[in-house]
Formats: structure tokens, sequence, C-alpha cells
């Protein structure tokens, strides 16, 4: 992933209400829209569309042209690829056994690999890596790797 500059020298289009931290490093052409929340050192690259009411915790790292629509979850430190689509409402997990007070919470966010594309609403579980151009299909609960270029619908998620 090429560098992006810092939030306030590139032209990065941030609508109402979007609170973007001033730690986050998002690169030229990327758009924010109303309401979302971008946490602390977030880095994106360039012409990446981050939707509204979208959350992408904090040193979360994103390739350029990422698409994230309304509503998508992205926990702490997830790992997002270029020319990623997230659909919306979709929700990326990185606690598989999430109980209050757990001090023994060892976060393991997803990885989405490039060009792949996750469905409306889909819920990728922790740990869980999505290859180079597949397909997750809308709703999907995807609780194993999936490999490049496959297509996999279903909770639990299975290849098609
Ligand atoms: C996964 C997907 C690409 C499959 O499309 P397709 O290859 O044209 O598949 P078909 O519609 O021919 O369906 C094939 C089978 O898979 C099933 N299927 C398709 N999508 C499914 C899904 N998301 N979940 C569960 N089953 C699904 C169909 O019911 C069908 O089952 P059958 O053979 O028993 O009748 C598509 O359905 C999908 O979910 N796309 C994502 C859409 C989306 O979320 N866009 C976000 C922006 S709005």
């Amino acid at each position: 992933m090429k560098a992006a500059t810092d939030v306030y020298h590139c032209t990065v289009i941030q609508r109402y209400g979007a609170q973007v931290s001033l730690t986050a490093r998002l690169g030229n052409g990327t758009e924010v829209w109303n309401d979302a929340n971008v946490g602390d050192d977030v880095y994106s690259g360039e012409n990446c569309v981050i939707g509204s009411s979208v959350y992408i915790g904090k040193g979360s790292c994103l390739g350029h042209d990422v698409h994230i629509q309304h509503g998508a979850f992205l926990p702490n430190n997830t790992i997002v690829e270029d020319e990623v689509f997230i659909g919306p409402n979709a929700t990326l997990c990185d606690d598989k056994f999430p109980v209050v007070n757990n001090f023994d919470y060892r976060a393991q966010p997803p990885i989405l690999r490039k060009r792949c594309s996750i469905g409306a609403g889909a819920v990728i579980l922790p740990g869980v890596e999505i290859g180079e151009g597949a397909l997750v299909g809308a709703g999907a609960v995807v609780t194993k790797n999936v490999p490049p270029s496959a297509i996999v619908v279903g909770n639990p998620a299975k290849e098609i």
C-alpha cells in the first residue's frame, strides 16, 4: 500500500457529524459520510468511501479504493486490502468469547484480502481471513477462512 498523507494535508471529504480521530491518516480523495466514526491511528489509502454510520476501530488499516457501505462495523486493527467492498451493516468480529471484564481478551480481527466483497449484513467471525477476490453472500455467517475467488453463503457459510 502507498503511504497516505496526513488527514489535514490531503483531500478528505468529511460530511456532517462524522467523527474522525485527529490521529487517523486518510488518503487523498477518501470520503467519510455522515455519522461515521473513524478511530485513532486508522490509516486509509486513496479514494476510499467510508459510508454513513460506519464504525472503524482504532489501528485499522485500509488499502486504496476500499468501499464500506452504511452501518458496517470493523473492530480495532482490522486489515482491509485494496478494492475491497463491504456491504451495508456487515459486522466484523474480533472477540470469540465476548464477556464483560474479560481480562484474558485476545482480539483477533478478520483480514480481508484484495478485491474481496462482503455482502449486506454478513457476519465475519474473529480471526477469519477472506481470500483475494472472494465473495461473501448477503447475510452469511463466516466461521472459517474463505479461499481466494470462492463464493460462500449461509450460516455457517459454505462454498457454492
Ligand atoms: C451470493 C450471491 C453472489 C449468489 O448469486 P448467484 O451466483 O446469482 O446465485 P443464485 O441467486 O443463482 O443462487 C444460487 C443458490 O444460492 C442461494 N443463495 C444465493 N445467495 C444466497 C445468500 N446470500 N444466502 C443464502 N443462500 C443464497 C440461492 O437461494 C440458490 O439456492 P438454490 O440453488 O437452492 O435455489 C448473491 O446472492 C449475493 O448474496 N450477493 C451479495 C449481494 C449484496 O449483499 N450486495 C451488497 C450491496 S447492496
